[in-house]
């Protein structure tokens, strides 16, 4: 085994080097601060590997991204969602009785509880969608014993999957419909994306029928969005499960982390910024250069990541898709129009080939999102469904674990030193 060797104030020490089974290479300095008294300090976590897992791997530098060994070119392009949803949780493609088993999980649980409904009630209409989709995971676990518990025996690890998976698309599409006044759908005997779209846009007087272009198209968005290694709202289901806490109450978390604008909320405010560009009427190369501005605090949304420094895979086949559903649904978008074009100013200019900022996988997404007829405000919901089982299957690394670690950094305190409390009246 390779070590790395510290040295401070005259002293060292040897480290082991640990090689990921994609020869990634990283320093265990696990008894770093028993040994040296030192702790190290990484604002945002950009060179510190959290955990070991084997979900997903991503190759920033090649714009790589895998599940579980699989490139993701070949799971947008042949797997559908239910199928990269059992492959990330479980570690492998489900075989034909898997795959029926799991099917029949998702349906049996595809209900919410119906004293759950009149929840909704509570919430005013124009509630951020994010908020009740967080609070309603969290009110589903009351709803189902079996998640509650996290000793062996009381958690059911599969029905609590299939039931947070299931689920989350019918609280979301009622979640919608309660926003628009409409009356909720229960959901009905088609596929996972297909009910999600029935319980969408049916009306009691008149049914949606799912487009298979539309179908596939909304497969393809969840898939590219079901994974992606630790990032922001997967570490914070991490982070809060590791503490023992059930697996709802952990997903519930990583919703409000995905909620931001510089992580999934970005899907959202890629479109807030193309309409902005449109109405106002200035020109790409104008709105670049105003981005530019050191102290705009304006940022081209969509663009850039923190591990992709090449393009990033899921906004080249999501640009693709763009394409297609627009044009299969005969929609001309003046927005996929500017945003062509703000990518193409941005790959010539230097602010953003100096930095490596590329488009990542918000940039295109909404555009399908729109064609498709999903309301703005529900975008980040997309997300979250979406990553829906990448939360699930690290939850589960976390929960399988022969030892549970909690997750707790610690801190370079910059604060006060000690001084003594000053009584009320002696404060000036
Ligand atoms: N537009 C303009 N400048 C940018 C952008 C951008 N989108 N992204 C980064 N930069 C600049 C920063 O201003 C900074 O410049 P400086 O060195 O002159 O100060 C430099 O690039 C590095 O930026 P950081 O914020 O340090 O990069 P980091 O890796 O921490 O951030 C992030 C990554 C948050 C994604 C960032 O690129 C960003 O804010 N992008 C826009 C929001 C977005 O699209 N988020 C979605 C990400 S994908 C996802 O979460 C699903």
């Amino acid at each position: 085994m390779s070590t790395a060797r510290l040295e401070y104030n005259g002293n060292s020490w040897e480290f082991p080097v640990i090689e990921g089974s994609e020869k990634e290479l990283g320093i265990d300095i696990s008894d770093l601060r028993s040994k040296t008294g030192l702790i190290t300090l990484d604002e945002g976590y950009g060179n510190t590997g959290s955990c070991r897992s084997a979900i997903s791997y991503i190759d920033g530098d090649q714009g790589i991204l895998r599940y579980r060994g699989i490139p993701i070119e070949q799971l947008a392009e042949q797997s559908n969602f239910m199928e990269t949803a059992w492959l990330l949780i479980y570690g492998w493609l489900p075989n034909e009785e898997e795959r029926k088993g799991f099917s029949e999980l998702l349906t049996k649980h595809q209900m919410i509880h119906e004293s759950m409904r009149s929840h909704f009630q509570g919430f005013p209409n124009n509630a951020p969608p994010m908020a009740i989709l967080s609070a309603m995971i969290n009110a589903l676990g009351c709803f189902s014993p079996e998640v509650l518990g996290y000793e062996e025996g009381e958690f059911n690890f599969e029905e609590s999957a299939a039931r947070l998976l299931s689920q989350v698309r019918s609280i979301a599409a009622a979640t919608y419909k309660m926003s628009i006044g409409q009356p909720m759908m229960y959901p009905r005997e088609f596929k996972y994306c297909e009910n999600f779209l029935h319980m969408m846009f049916s009306v009691p007087h008149g049914r949606y029928t799912p487009d298979p272009d539309v179908a596939r198209a909304l497969n393809q968005f969840m898939i590219l969005h079901a994974d992606h290694e630790q990032n922001c709202s997967t570490s914070t289901v991490r982070m809060v499960a590791s503490s023992g806490a059930n697996m709802f109450a952990s997903c519930a978390a990583g919703v409000c982390s995905l909620w931001g604008p510089l992580h999934g909320g970005a899907n959202m405010a890629v479109i807030q910024m193309l309409e902005e560009i449109r109405t106002s009427g200035i020109c790409a190369k104008d709105y670049m250069e105003k981005v530019k501005q050191k102290d705009s605090k304006l940022r081209l949304m969509g663009f850039g990541h923190r591990v992709y420094r090449n393009f990033d895979p899921r906004s080249r086949i999501l640009q693709k898709t763009a394409d297609v559903i627009l044009a299969k649904l005969n929609i001309s978008d003046p927005l996929l129009d500017i945003a062509r074009h703000l990518e193409e100013v941005a790959l010539k200019d230097s602010y953003f080939i100096d930095r490596k900022l590329y488009p990542n996988v918000d940039f295109y997404s909404g555009i399908i999102l729109r064609a498709m007829g999903i309301p703005l405000n529900m975008f980040t919901v997309m997300f979250a469904i979406g990553r829906m089982p990448g939360w699930i299957a690290n939850y589960k690394e976390i929960h399988d674990a022969t030892r549970l670690k909690i997750s707790r950094p610690r801190q370079i305190y910059t604060g006060e030193t000690k001084r003594d409390y000053v009584p009320r009246e002696e404060r000036g």
